[in-house]
């Protein structure tokens, strides 16, 4: 498979090919060539080659006249990646090559001097450190308009009444908004570990060069300034060998999508005609080719399963980089596909979540009907039995229970429990007890911090959208 005919002059047009005298391999260059994905770091690698061109004219290492020349190429190749015309080829291996050559196409030799007192390795960590942090930048921003999303519905579904589950069974009687102001929490979370994330790897790596830092006169300070960061990275082995940064953003989105499944499966659940909780419009479901009467939640069921792809991203990174000797290893190569992978299916995701929570309509009366169900009052009576009788919580415990259990017995709701079976079980018990018992009353009451009830409901509200405006 060699092409023999490519060998004269030296190890084809590889930049790399000075000391060779054979082309590589086909199957080398198969294996090799990263261009068919690492294209996607086009616009890291220009802001990175710009702002290195721009301190190697500072410092002296370049004349002004040939950063002018290599800036005018930069600017002209961005051009041409925004007008879609830029020519991508394998034969140039990478990203970093690929612009390159064409740099010397467009200025001439002058472009060979952009390279001074610089590496590939030290270039990519650069180009997917930018990339990453953009990527966290979006995710955060995509999740506070599903807070927003979330926000709006609950405000809208502050006293609309639903069971509140602990083992999927009915526990006690929650809000609509209550539940979807739990949500508002973990994402607020995600968004935040996102964040903390990007704070942690805000630190440039430019100028380490292949592994052991320059001996021109660069200035790190100035690159990292100009692309962003808040420092340069202080030790030239881990700036160009650490990958944590996206082990770290692929663990935040990893957390992010589970969260987003649990709310996914939860939609799933509701669509049901079995709950019958929820409607989706037609906007974000799907019919059935066979059978015509189905409505299928499939953005919420894609959005369940994408967690999959996204740990599985963290996993195939985590394993390529354990055991990996310092510094640069081509193993690291493989650190993109899977984080672009993970990324994009986040982002996609996180907005049609936020489709799907703006297009849901809550079945109220049917939640309600639900939030009763299942004696899922029996908490109140029990604290009513403590605070009106005086009843050790543990006592109370027990009369309810045979409460819950002459219901059940009689076919009735706890409040449909004739008195005098509910005297029957403890002496005191008067009409006032059946105002506890509805569900209403159950939501109403619980106005601890962070509570169910309505009033607190509403004031959470009122903080994440002062916190969010
Ligand atoms: N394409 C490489 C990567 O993605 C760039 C760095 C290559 N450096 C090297 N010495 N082979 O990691």
């Amino acid at each position: 498979m060699t092409d023999k005919s490519s060998n004269k002059a030296g190890a084809g047009q590889a930049m790399w090919g000075g000391r060779f005298s054979a082309s590589p391999n086909a199957l080398m260059q198969a294996i090799n060539v990263s261009i068919g994905f690492d294209r996607r770091l086009a616009a890291q690698d220009i802001a990175g080659s710009q702002a290195h061109a721009a301190m190697l004219a500072k410092t002296g290492v370049i004349s002004s006249e040939d950063e002018a020349e290599i800036q005018r190429g930069l600017s002209a190749i961005a051009g041409e990646m925004a007008a879609g015309t830029f020519p991508f080829r394998d034969e140039f291996e990478d990203i970093h090559m690929n612009v390159e050559a064409r740099l010397r196409e467009l200025i001439g030799p002058v472009a060979g001097r952009l390279h001074t007192a610089r590496s590939r390795n030290d270039q990519v960590a650069l180009d997917f450190r930018l990339w990453v942090r953009e990527a966290c930048d979006r995710s955060a921003a995509q999740l506070e308009g599903l807070q927003q999303a979330l926000i709006g519905k609950a405000a809208a579904h502050t006293d609309t009444l639903m069971p509140g589950f602990t083992h999927l069974q009915p526990a006690q009687p929650v809000t609509f908004g209550h539940h979807l102001m739990a949500y508002v929490e973990m994402f607020s979370r995600d968004a935040s570990r996102f964040r903390d994330a990007r704070a942690r790897m805000n630190e440039c790596p430019l100028g380490a060069a292949a592994l052991a830092g320059s001996p021109f006169p660069i200035d790190r300070a100035m690159t990292a300034k100009a692309l962003g960061f808040d420092r340069p990275t202080a030790n030239s082995l881990d700036s160009v060998s650490a990958r944590d940064f996206a082990l770290e953003a692929l663990s935040a989105a990893s957390i992010c999508a589970t969260h987003l499944s649990r709310l996914a499966e939860e939609l799933v659940l509701w669509m049901t005609p079995q709950f019958g909780f929820i409607r989706l419009s037609d906007a974000f479901t799907t019919g059935s080719s066979i059978m015509p009467q189905k409505k299928n939640p499939d953005a919420a069921e894609l959005i369940r399963a994408k967690v999959g792809r996204i740990l599985g991203s963290l996993t195939s990174l985590t394993v390529v980089m354990k055991g990996l000797p310092l510094a640069y290893s081509t193993d690291m190569q493989e650190d993109k596909v899977p984080t672009f992978e993970a990324f994009d299916a986040l982002e996609l995701s996180l907005l049609a979540m936020t489709g799907l929570i703006a297009d849901l309509e809550p079945n109220t009366e049917r939640m309600a009907a639900a939030a009763g169900a299942g004696f899922s009052t029996a908490t109140d009576l029990a604290d009513w039995l403590v605070r009106e009788l005086d009843l050790p919580f543990r006592d109370a415990h027990h009369v309810t229970g045979a409460a819950v259990k002459r219901a059940e017995q009689l076919g009735v709701d706890l409040d449909d429990l004739p008195l005098a079976e509910l005297q029957a079980l403890n002496q005191g018990i008067c009409e006032d007890v059946f105002k506890v018992l509805t569900p209403a009353a159950s939501s109403a009451s619980r106005v601890s911090y962070g509570g169910t009830a309505p009033d607190q409901v509403r004031s959470q509200i009122k903080r994440w959208k002062d916190t969010l405006r």
